[in-house]
């Protein structure tokens, strides 16, 4: 088969990205626009302002995807675009744009699911992943466990009954003041602290069975810091975030590994922007080691939100020949796989 060059669009949050990959996982450019420093201030992505800068940067971000692929626009094969879940102004931004391009290039369109995309970026490190897999999508909007017996074959397991694990970091970061995001600056506290010191519970962990939930675990965090604070006058911030981390990640780790041996794969994936996280990521790999699992991790750039892993998971599509008409919409919670 001739070589398939797909332009990927990913605007569902709050990164502008766009990508070009050859044939599912040559990586040709791979360009994000973080607006991390513009919603900082607000302590929380605001959906408006995602949407208006989404407008300003588009044009930008794709040429500058092509220009580092050096490529013109007339070398595309295929156009891409994150069509759910997500933010519904900031996710039309994205599509509408793939549209126009699709149409103007005459060219094939393709929608992808945001969830899947977060999975594939492990097939674009490694295209040769022998299936069936079992992969745990941790994002700030999703946790969910899914397995995928072939390309395209998504079926959930379990996933979180309240909030996701990201929305979860993001949130206790907040309450105890650690700054934006939330994962990144709870795990650097964490860093300087001792799990253990304080006890915080693992919630589902006694259950035999794939769903989470880290609303429980968030209150509690917040509810020790204020008891600490009233009797003692004092709490220590960073073994306080060390306690949460490993509360969380210890679930996550046990249910990933019982999903792998209940359904008796040979390899798991970590996939979502949780999955830049450190104790996350050595934990996973030592259970999965002790219990004969191979585990897939992305890289870490390739973890949060980014085009690559869109234009990755539409060359699967594009085999299956699942091309989206121009009348394409966008859909913010449709988070089915
Ligand atoms: O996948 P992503 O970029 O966007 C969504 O699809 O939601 O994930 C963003 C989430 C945020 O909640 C952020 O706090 C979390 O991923 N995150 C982390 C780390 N880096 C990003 N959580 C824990 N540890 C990290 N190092
Ligand atoms: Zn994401």
């Amino acid at each position: 088969m001739d070589d398939v060059v797909i332009l990927g669009i990913e605007t569902s949050c709050d990164e502008t990205a766009a990508a070009v990959v050859r044939n599912g996982s040559e990586l040709l450019s791979n360009v994000i626009n973080s607006q991390i420093n513009v919603h900082r201030k607000f302590g929380g992505v605001v959906p408006e302002v995602a949407s208006r800068k989404h407008i300003e940067n588009i044009s930008g971000v794709v040429e500058q995807a092509l220009a580092d692929a050096a490529l013109d626009f007339g070398e595309i094969d295929v156009v891409a675009v994150t069509n759910r879940p997500g933010l519904i102004g900031a996710l039309l931004v994205g599509v509408s744009f793939a549209k126009g391009l699709a149409y103007a290039l005459d060219r094939p369109l393709i929608a992808v699911n945001h969830l899947e995309g977060h999975i594939y970026a492990n097939f674009l490190e490694n295209p040769d992943i022998e299936f069936p897999v079992v992969c745990l999508v941790v994002s700030g909007g999703h946790t969910s466990l899914v397995y995928m017996e072939s390309h395209g074959c998504c079926e959930v397991m379990g996933e979180t009954r309240d909030d996701a694990a990201g929305e979860a970091f993001d949130k206790v970061a907040r309450f105890l003041g650690l700054g934006y995001p939330g994962g990144p600056a709870v795990e650097r506290a964490a860093r300087d602290g001792q799990p253990g010191i304080y006890q915080l519970p693992r919630v589902y962990l006694d259950r035999n069975d794939f769903e989470f939930s880290f609303s429980g675990l968030k209150t509690a965090t917040m509810n020790q810091w204020n008891q600490l604070k009233r009797k003692q006058g004092f709490a220590n911030v960073n073994d306080l975030a060390a306690e949460f981390q490993a509360a969380l990640v210890e679930v996550l780790v046990e249910k990933t590994v019982l999903a792998g041996l209940t359904r008796e794969v040979n390899s798991i994936l970590l996939a979502g922007g949780v999955a830049a996280n450190g104790l996350l990521r050595e934990q996973l790999a030592s259970r999965s080691r002790e219990e004969g699992l191979r585990l897939y991790r992305p890289s870490m750039d390739l973890c949060t939100d980014n085009a690559a892993m869109i234009a990755g998971c539409a060359y699967h599509q594009y085999l299956r020949g699942e091309t989206a008409p121009l009348n394409l919409n966008a859909y913010a919670g449709l988070d089915l796989l």
